[in-house]
């Protein structure tokens, strides 16, 4: 089956196509993938800005559709499908890639299905690329844990399909990568500052700064990281903002260890509470090489086998939303004519005492 991808939900307008054997459970061949990053449209402002991201979707769609075609040497007539990044997102981000979508597949008559962009983290995994190292897919059912600039949670997945994706717990406020960001513009260091404080941190020394620990409760499967950027804020108000020295790198290297701790922590904890043996990383901070290496340590200490997609699978791209895309045409679905976008996620949380799913109102 051959599926092209649509992504477009926040800063990066993406087309892939992947070549899947429609069967649950295997992996995507990845034919082509085109990002066209709009990291810098939005540097200046040290975030996203909505608006100057729809425009620039609406200028680049359509090289970015056409080159991703063009790469994997599929014309549209060859297609089974369309997949495509409907929901979370910007509202007008969304928009601009949901018509593209509709547009092709009404003019190519081809099924086009919606894509929650959490799925696609969670399937990111079952890419495989010609060109990198890509780990065996990891089998259902598996716990993941998502940490993206927008989102940070625990999926239990049991299949490729919303319905039985389950989060079993997620921030109470800022997303980690979003914590990562924020510190990063506090220290006055750039955008995105996932990548900057990574690269920083792994020449300091965790101990030589002392800060809070996110989220209080050990056993909760929560998330908490806005406490831990006010810290680093009140530390640079007791010490001065640092300079491009040693006590910078120290700074962020003791902000990350907080932060990879929490998450790895917590994804242990699940997988195990879960009795499943495998735990599966995705969305932009899962390219953090410390909580890589981390998770990939703490695994093997608990016997569990630990995924983590290739790079360039981890941040927002749209392999991962045409193999999830080719799971839903896989099983004949088809949202054609009835495509909506929405801002929120419509996966099922667990309730409160584990009981189940409960789906949001
Ligand atoms: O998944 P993604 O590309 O977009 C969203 O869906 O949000 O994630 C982007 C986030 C940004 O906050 C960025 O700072 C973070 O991922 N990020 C990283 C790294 N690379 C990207 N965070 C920590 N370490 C990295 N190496
Ligand atoms: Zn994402």
């Amino acid at each position: 089956m051959l599926v092209l991808g649509i992504e477009s939900s926040c800063d990066e307008t993406a087309a892939a196509v992947v070549e899947t054997d429609a069967i649950v459970g295997r992996a995507g061949r990845v034919l082509s993938d085109v990002v066209h990053s709009q990291v810098a449209v939005h540097a200046p402002f040290g975030g996203v800005v909505p608006e100057l991201a729809s425009r620039d979707h609406m200028r680049n769609i359509r090289p970015v559709v056409a080159a991703a075609l063009d790469r994997a040497g599929v014309p549209l007539e060859q297609l089974d499908g369309i997949g495509v990044t409907c929901r979370p997102g910007l509202s007008g981000a969304l928009m601009v890639g949901v018509q593209m979508a509709a547009g092709l597949g009404w003019a190519a008559n081809k099924r086009v299905v919606g894509v929650d962009h959490l799925v696609g983290h969670l399937l990111a995994a079952f890419c495989q690329y010609p060109d990198v190292g890509c780990p065996a897919p990891p089998e259902y059912p598996f716990v993941a844990l998502i940490a993206s600039g927008g989102h940070t949670a625990l999926y239990r997945v049991d299949a490729p399909f919303p319905e039985q994706i389950v989060e079993l717990g997620a921030t109470r406020d800022d997303a980690a990568g979003e914590a990562y960001d924020k510190t990063a513009k506090l220290l006055g260091l750039g955008y995105p500052g996932g990548p900057i404080i990574d690269r920083l941190a792994a020449e300091g020394d965790g101990d030589g700064v002392e800060l809070s620990r996110p989220m209080a409760s050990r056993d909760s499967l929560e998330f908490s990281f806005s406490g831990l950027k006010t810290n680093v804020a009140r530390w640079v108000e007791t010490n001065g903002l640092p300079g491009n020295d040693r006590v910078l790198r120290d700074l962020c290297a003791a902000f990350q260890r907080r932060v990879v701790d929490a998450l790895v922590s917590k994804a242990i904890r699940a997988t195990r509470r879960q009795g499943l043996r495998t735990l599966v990383l995705g969305g932009g901070v899962a390219a953090n090489r410390a909580l890589r290496a981390q998770a990939s340590a703490a695994g093997e200490r608990h016997g569990l086998r630990v995924v983590v997609p290739a790079f360039k699978c981890c941040t927002d791209n749209a392999a991962m939303i045409a193999y999830a895309g080719s799971q839903r045409l896989g099983a004949g679905e088809d949202d054609t004519g009835r495509l909506a976008i929405s801002p929120r996620t419509v996966l099922p949380r667990m309730t409160r005492k584990g009981k189940g799913p409960r789906r949001e109102a």
